[in-house]
């Protein structure tokens, strides 16, 4: 029998570290300033949300989503041995795109220079934070029908450049970073069900689409570049709006009813389970999935607290940030769950 397994992964964040203490000082560009531009402060920051630093990309306006990615992606390639010219599909998830259209994916595949007639499938994929297991149950599907063999999966967003740093924006602006993750997924001849991707399921329910959401689209360089304050200010519109709280309760709704839907449907229990990997749009939201899904707080692995939200690349960041640790070993088998703007949620079971 033909089973999904992840043959390489990789992770790729900026070096610009932002704290908590510098964010209130940042201006638009980025830039330090000596007056405080956004009522808010570390305290704040860390009781309510557990982060206490991001990474941002270097504000000259050069960077773009993909290129992310393809850091990212050359490090998941060199870990499966395996050359761009191997991959016959790319699936990308962002919700900052280079541009409105096309699809950020063939930029990547351009840039990773399999491009041209001989190129492979590219497909974008616009699930915001649950997009990695959304693509992880595409990518399983083709590859066991044999649609595809080598599969790259990308989780990449380049969140600093839409950002409103502004009292009025600050719900949002001190969440998230800018950051990619990769996995390069492959076929295996296996009978044993506990091997390579095991289970996945996505969900969505578009009544929540306006409770987070953003209506401006060349995010790599519209508010950044052609920044005009009296613009933004007049235009609420401009930058990504939340409503916290609802988001904070469904996520937590939402990602306990899918980690317990995962373990009953594959009658796994949390002695099999090596690592559980939530997406990481908030500590306090994955300490109380913990909570109430009764998960072994041994085993929750969280990296918010470096990285912020960085959207559709936390889960394959966060693996790589332990594994580079020595904490999380190839063939340890991994549930993740997840939450994100649309609503859409999900979980997954997976061998490293
Ligand atoms: N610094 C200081 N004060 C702030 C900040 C800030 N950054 N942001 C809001 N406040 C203020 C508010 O104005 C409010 O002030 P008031 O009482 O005077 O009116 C007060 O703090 C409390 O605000 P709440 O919004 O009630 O704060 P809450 O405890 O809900 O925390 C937060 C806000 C952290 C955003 C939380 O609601 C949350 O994490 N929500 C979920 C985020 C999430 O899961 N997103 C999904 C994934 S993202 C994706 O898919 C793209």
């Amino acid at each position: 029998m033909i089973r999904t397994k992840i043959l390489g992964l990789g992770s790729y964040v900026p070096d610009r570290i932002v704290t908590n203490e510098e964010i209130p000082f940042l201006d638009q560009q980025h830039v330090r300033q000596e007056e405080q531009q956004t009522e808010t402060n570390d305290e704040w920051i860390r009781a309510r949300t557990g982060i206490e630093e991001r990474r941002y990309v270097p504000n000259d306006g050069n960077w773009t989503c993909s290129d992310l990615a393809k850091i990212a992606a050359e490090r998941a390639l060199e870990d499966a041995g395996l050359e761009p010219k191997d991959i016959d599909c790319i699936i990308l998830g962002t919700l900052s795109p280079d541009i409105h259209f096309p699809g950020t994916a063939v930029f990547l595949q351009s840039k990773l220079g399999i491009d041209g007639e001989e190129g492979c499938a590219c497909f974008d994929i616009r699930q915001q934070c649950s997009a990695f297991l959304y693509g992880l149950q595409m990518a399983d599907a083709f590859v066991r029908t044999g649609t595809y063999e080598r599969i790259l999966l990308v989780g990449s967003e380049l969140h600093s450049n839409a950002l409103e740093f502004s009292t009025r924006g600050r719900d949002v602006m001190v969440l998230f970073g800018d950051a990619a993750g990769a996995v390069v997924l492959g076929p295996e001849e296996s009978d044993d069900d506990k091997s390579g991707v095991i289970y996945t399921d996505v969900q969505a329910d578009g009544s929540g689409a306006m409770d987070l959401y953003m209506k401006v689209f060349e995010i790599a360089k519209s508010p950044i570049v052609s920044y005009d304050p009296n613009v933004a200010e007049q235009n609420d519109d401009l930058w990504p709006r939340m409503q916290g709280k609802k988001v904070f309760l469904n996520a937590v709704r939402c990602m306990v009813m899918a980690t317990n839907r995962a373990l009953e449907k594959t009658g796994l229990t949390w002695d099999d389970i090596d690592w559980f990997v939530p997406h990481q749009a908030n500590l306090r939201i994955n300490e109380a999935v913990a909570q109430y899904a009764e998960i072994p707080t041994e085993k929750v692995l969280n990296s918010i607290m470096w990285y912020g939200n960085t959207t559709a690349a936390t889960v394959p960041l966060t693996i790589d940030h332990y594994r580079r640790e020595g904490k999380v070993e190839k063939g340890d088998l991994i549930l993740s769950s997840v939450f994100g703007a649309g609503f859409t949620w999900g979980a997954g079971i997976f061998q490293l």
